[in-house]
């Protein structure tokens, strides 16, 4: 079995540093027999949520009344065993735009748990300050929609500290998304 992974770029920086961690985790991942497909949130129509569920949760339906890319983004993750998301701190959070994605998987949640048994995992960096509260919101709601996190998801990089040694986990990581990936798909 090969474990399809999707890698999502959620920094408006094409080529920059979140960049630089998912592909060295998707190295890691190909190393160990993944499939794989990488794209970036910024070129992407996605939306902000309606807000529906607050309404009736029968309101928030799959697939999303909001008609935008995302359609085509719900199918690969859908068929995804494992989604990895790198994000920059931006004000200790999000980027605006995977900030609207994330809220757009409220669908897949509210309609069966449609994420559930997916590995998650999520880099982050920043200049000095913010990343690690970015890693831990996005692991906390990718395991609330039933994502399984492995060994050293959040890998976080303060790039004023060149060099550190969490550089070296991230292939590791990779390798343990595909693992997990594969124990998964026997027990679930
Ligand atoms: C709007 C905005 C807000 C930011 N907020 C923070 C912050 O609160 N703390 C921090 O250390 N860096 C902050 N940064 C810097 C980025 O997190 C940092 O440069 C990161 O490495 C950029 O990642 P990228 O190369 O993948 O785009 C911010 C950058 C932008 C553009």
């Amino acid at each position: 079995m090969r474990p399809f992974i999707v890698f999502i770029n959620g920094s408006p920086r094409e080529r920059g540093r979140t960049f630089g961690y998912l592909k060295a985790i998707e190295r890691g991942a190909k190393k160990e027999g993944a499939k794989t497909q990488f794209f970036h949130l910024r070129d992407f129509k996605i939306l902000p949520c309606l807000g529906c569920y607050s309404h009736s949760p029968k309101s928030c339906t799959f697939p999303c009344k909001v008609k935008d890319d995302m359609e085509k983004i719900y199918q690969v993750l859908l068929k995804a065993e494992g989604i990895v998301i790198g994000s920059p701190s931006f004000w200790f959070s999000v980027p605006g735009a995977l900030k609207n994605f994330i809220d757009r998987l409220t669908c897949l949640e509210n309609n069966g748990y449609l994420l559930e048994g997916k590995i998650f995992a999520a880099p982050s960096c920043a200049e000095e300050s913010g990343g690690e509260e970015v890693g831990h919101y996005l692991i906390s709601v990718f395991n609330e929609m039933g994502c399984i996190i492995p060994p050293f998801a959040t890998p976080f990089f303060n790039e004023k500290e060149k060099g550190t040694w969490q550089k070296k986990d991230l292939e590791i990581l990779g390798r343990n998304i595909v693992r997990l990936a594969k124990v998964a798909k026997k027990l679930l």
